[in-house]
């Protein structure tokens, strides 16, 4: 954004769909949805943000809750089709900005496929299909002569088509698709249409070169901004810390110290890497070297030792305990240990291996293919467990 603000004048939209993670975001998970949704507005006000889409992902606590975004935000939410069951729209459809002595109109447009009854309060949302209010918004944009018009929209790809096909003069859409994953860029009928992935892991970039005789020409590429460290921003930075921090702390609250039948997984209990290592030595030496045993320090590297979206997979007990971690269990059990693959194994080790275990071939509940490479990872059996010297 530096580099580009060094090279001529720059305008930053969002097209939207970016401040929630889910549709549905379950009770325990509010508070810090909330506190992330409130740090993203706040960088944009520092990054001097021109505009933002709305779009499903944005509706996840309320189109009351958004609306306090819109008041927090020192730029507009644009929704052209987003109205209250009065009609009402609840935030402007579009807005003209200057930029570089260039007029540029931005225009909101929401994908109709909403999960309403997710959404809090969605009994109040009304949305008109897209397409149509384009047809009706556009032309009236227009009237207002700008030198670009940019829609901002999560709209499926096929509905992009067929706006582009509607022959509205828009210049640019600028798409977030649900599916966390670039698409190509297409033009079609005059207009350029660019999708960005949902969460932040490219920037994309429009360079608009004035053409001979009138006119602009766009020029699309995409900055991936997951390959390389950027420094922080110097304002952006500490406002990330603070708000982590908080999280944090919102997480250790949720997390009770000793949850309703915790640790006694599936019926047996855990007993922990240390208790199996007094039989089973060499297995033990060979799995502390593993990546498993260090599961649990990766996540306190990213502050989210207390995130229940991620212990499931980096400890031991979780599973059991039907998505009710206590403090205890996970202070007790950190990281993949040899009962995340072998079962729970107090009759086991009581009986001195009498009683049988699991095989432990159970990689592909947490290798799952979002995230790992799943293709033959039973084939590294060896690796994550062998007896070492
Ligand atoms: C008191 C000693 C003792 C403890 C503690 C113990 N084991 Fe064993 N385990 C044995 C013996 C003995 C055998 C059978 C002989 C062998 O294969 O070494 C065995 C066999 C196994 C086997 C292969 C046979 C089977 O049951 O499928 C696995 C897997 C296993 N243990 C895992 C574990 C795990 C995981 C733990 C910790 C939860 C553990 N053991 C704790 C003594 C123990
Ligand atoms: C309880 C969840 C869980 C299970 C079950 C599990 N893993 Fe893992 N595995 C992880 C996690 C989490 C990591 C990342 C650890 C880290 O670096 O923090 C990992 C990392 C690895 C790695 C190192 C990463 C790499 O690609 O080099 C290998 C290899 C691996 N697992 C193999 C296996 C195999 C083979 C199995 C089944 C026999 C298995 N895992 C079962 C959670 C699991
Ligand atoms: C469905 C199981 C699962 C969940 C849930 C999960 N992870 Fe993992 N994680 C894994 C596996 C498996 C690996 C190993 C991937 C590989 O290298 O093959 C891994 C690897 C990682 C790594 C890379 C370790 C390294 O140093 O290479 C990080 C960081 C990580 N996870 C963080 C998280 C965070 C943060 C969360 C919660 C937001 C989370 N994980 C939730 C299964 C999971
Ligand atoms: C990532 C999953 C995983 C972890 C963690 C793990 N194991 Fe295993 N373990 C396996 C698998 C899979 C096998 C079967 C290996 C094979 O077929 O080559 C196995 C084999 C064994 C065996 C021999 C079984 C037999 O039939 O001879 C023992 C004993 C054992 N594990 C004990 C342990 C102990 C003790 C730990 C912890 C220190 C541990 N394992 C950690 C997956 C795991």
């Amino acid at each position: 954004m530096e580099s580009a603000r060094k090279q001529g004048p720059v305008l930053l939209v969002n097209a939207g769909n970016c401040l929630f993670k889910r549709e549905r975001i379950p009770a325990r998970k509010v508070p810090e949805a909330r506190e992330i949704a409130r740090l993203m507005v706040d960088a944009y006000n520092e990054m001097g943000l021109a505009a933002m889409g709305v779009g499903a992902y944005d509706l996840s606590l309320g189109v009351d809750f958004l609306l306090d975004l819109a008041r927090r935000a020192r730029f507009p939410l644009l929704c052209a089709n987003l109205t209250d069951p009065h009609g009402t729209p609840y935030f402007p459809g579009y807005r003209i900005v200057e930029a570089g002595g260039l007029r540029v109109a931005l225009v909101g447009l929401i994908d109709e496929r909403l999960k309403r009854g997710h959404i809090p309060g969605g009994r109040k949302i009304v949305v008109e299909p897209p397409l149509e209010a384009a047809a009706r918004v556009i032309p009236r944009v227009a009237e207002e002569r700008p030198d670009l018009i940019v829609v901002l929209t999560d709209m499926t790809e096929r509905r992009l088509r067929l706006l582009a096909r509607k022959g509205l003069p828009v210049d640019l859409v600028v798409g977030t698709s649900r599916r966390n994953q670039l698409s190509v860029p297409f033009r079609l009928k005059g207009t350029l249409i660019v999708a960005l992935d949902r969460r932040g892991k490219t920037l994309g970039r429009v360079d608009v070169i004035p053409k001979e005789g009138g006119g602009y020409e766009l020029r699309n590429s995409f900055v991936p901004l997951l390959q390389k460290r950027y420094p922080d921003h110097p304002r952006v930075g500490p406002m990330v810390q603070e708000a982590l921090a908080r999280i944090r702390s919102l997480q250790a609250q949720a997390i009770p110290e000793k949850a309703e039948g915790g640790e006694e997984g599936c019926g047996q209990e855990y007993v922990g890497a240390e208790t199996c290592r007094r039989c089973h030595g060499r297995r033990y030496a060979h799995w502390r070297r593993t990546p498993h045993a260090r599961a649990y320090e990766t996540l306190r590297a990213k502050g989210k030792e207390l995130d229940t979206d991620c212990l499931a997979c980096h400890t031991v007990a979780f599973e059991c305990s039907e998505g009710k971690p206590d403090r205890r269990s996970i202070e007790r059990f950190p990281g993949v240990q040899c009962e995340s693959c072998h079962g729970p194994g107090s009759a086991h080790a009581a009986s001195e291996g009498r009683t049988p275990v699991e095989q432990g071939l159970v990689c592909a509940k947490c290798h799952t293919r979002e995230r790992s490479d799943t293709e033959r990872i039973e084939d590294r059996a060896a690796e994550a467990c062998a007896e070492t010297d």
